[in-house]
């Protein structure tokens, strides 16, 4: 084991499939990484849960084996950062450190009957005033609301609340590390929870009574880079600090380099979010995009010396537009493990390339509802324009096409939010590496799709904003323009005929909304 002073970041990535730890060097390069599949629990349909106590066993395992892979002590590493699945929340009990129930995830959707009667008791419009979201399920305040009428219906004798903690999954794995120490969370996580007020960035206390969750539950909201505390060190050898965390797409973000309008991320995952930076100026949408924090930074002010030389005195908050569409991904692995019409994600790019067109196929990929900009739970997944001659091609292509017809569709809703026309989108993620996708992504937007050759630009946004917190780096520009371009995809041949299937699409999912009502 080398022993030097500190050379590596350690990253986070804590996503809804997996738990992935990757150590980045002073290039920026990665030098090892450890990751864990996340069992998914279906407890019913519609429902989505995952257990607390993995997240953070496997947390710390893939840290540990990161190191031991890389053979770098912990007292080489600078600092931690985190980049954690959004929205999906918690309860835990303070003395014991036991979860009162698994996390409710994100895509969770066992409390849209409660959205439902808020929406029709009027309170639509004061929660989007107050936190820039859309009354939905996807956000935390109606699962933590879930939560703790569960516990208290559950626990007999009835369950002390003084002894309760709350949090994202941000918070969870920072309590953990620190030993229970620290129970903080930061701006951007704390926007997705639907309690905080975004231009306050404090709780919101009207919203956190609206929800029935005490004030007192909820962790401490920090900026995003800054000292959170320090890791336990017996649990790998040194106490290393944590000094960035961010919700997972604004950590894309911030590895993207996109800190100010005009430039755009598509993260292509079990979804797909795109998020523009829009400044320090709250925007509002008029076409069903969230509002919401990008990241925000502190006035760092250094000593130069000490365990503490961190102090925050202000922040810096930077807002930005999202269009979340929930199932992109999800329809390939549906393709996969549900129609077995493929028998690896892959075999889209090929299959789709194989036949000059989609044969007439529509795909909707409502498979969960429909997100930005339809914000329509009640549409469901559906197919149009099978005819005799349709092969199993045909329907894998339309899949594929339908995932970047609804990135467009957010595209255009972006155009119309902002006064700066995106003139290129930036990928990352699984799916961007299906060529047949991108150059598809390409043609119907009509303007270029950079894929970096880093595509954990999670982790690495984890890793930029925790060096750059902690002065293993220095300038975020110069930073994250070094990163190395693996392809852009020009608008090409396949420009008419994809965005002359466009409307056609349109017409789809048209026909699919309202499905279930
Ligand atoms: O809002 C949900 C999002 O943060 C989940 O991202 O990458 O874990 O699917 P991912």
């Amino acid at each position: 084991m080398t022993d030097r002073a500190p050379a590596y970041i350690l990253a986070l990535d804590l996503g809804t499939t997996g738990n992935r730890a990757i150590l980045f060097n002073a290039e920026g390069a990665i030098v090892s990484q450890a990751y864990k599949e996340l069992t998914q629990y279906y407890p019913q349909p519609g429902w989505l849960e995952h257990d607390p106590r993995a997240i953070w066993d496997d947390t710390l395992w893939a840290m540990q084996t990161a190191l031991q892979k890389a053979g770098v002590a912990a007292s080489a590493v600078a600092a931690i950062g985190m980049s954690v699945q959004r929205e999906t929340c918690l309860l835990w009990d303070k003395t014991t450190g036991r979860p009162l129930h698994n996390a409710i995830v994100w895509q969770d959707r066992r409390t849209a009957p409660l959205c439902n009667q808020l929406a029709e008791q009027g309170y639509a419009a004061e929660i989007s005033d107050r936190t820039g979201l859309i009354l939905d399920a996807y956000f935390s305040a109606t699962k933590l609301a879930w939560l703790l009428e569960h516990i208290q219906r559950q626990q007999d004798p009835p369950i002390d609340l003084d002894n309760v903690l709350a949090g994202t999954i941000d918070t969870w794995i920072l309590w953990n590390l620190t030993g229970g120490q620290v129970h903080a969370t930061e701006h951007s996580n704390a926007s997705r929870t639907m309690l905080m007020n975004l231009a306050e960035q404090q709780w919101d206390s009207k919203l956190l009574k609206l929800f029935g969750i005490p004030g007192h539950l909820m962790p401490k909201i920090q900026p995003s880079l800054g000292l959170f505390g320090y890791t336990q060190p017996e649990l790998l050898g040194n106490a290393i600090p944590i000094t960035a965390m961010l919700g997972d797409q604004q950590s894309a973000l911030f590895a993207h380099g996109c800190n100010h309008p005009g430039l755009l991320k598509c993260t292509y995952g079990t979804g797909c979010f795109l998020i523009a930076h829009t400044g320090e100026q709250l925007p509002l949408s008029q076409n069903q995009l969230l509002s919401t924090i990008a990241w925000t930074q502190p006035e760092i002010e250094r000593e130069v010396a000490g365990e503490n030389s961190l102090h925050s005195r202000d922040y810096k908050v930077g807002y930005a537009l999202e269009g979340s569409i929930f199932t992109t991904g999800a329809c390939i692995q549906w393709l996969r493990d549900g129609m077995k019409l493929i028998t690896a994600a892959a075999d889209t790019e090929l299959m789709a390339q194989r036949v000059a067109d989609n044969g007439g196929v529509y795909f909707v990929p409502a498979l969960s509802g429909l997100g930005a900009p339809h914000w329509d739970m009640s549409a469901r997944g559906a197919f149009f324009g099978i005819t005799g001659g349709v092969q199993r091609e045909h329907i894998v292509r339309s899949v594929l096409e339908a995932i970047a017809y609804q990135v467009k569709e957010v595209v255009q809703a972006m155009n119309q939010d902002t006064s700066t026309e995106i003139a290129r989108l930036k990928v990352d993620g699984g799916a961007c590496q299906n060529n047949f996708l991108m150059q598809f992504q390409a043609d119907v937007l009509g303007i270029p799709v950079e894929r970096p050759k880093v595509l954990d630009a999670s982790a690495q946004g984890a890793a930029f904003a925790a060096g750059l917190a902690v002065g293993f780096w220095q300038d975020y520009t110069a930073l994250t323009s070094s990163r190395q371009i693996d392809r852009v995809f020009q608008p090409g041949e396949g420009v008419t005929q994809a965005q002359g299937c466009f409307p056609t699409w349109l017409e789809a999912v048209k026909r699919a909304k309202h499905w279930a009502k």
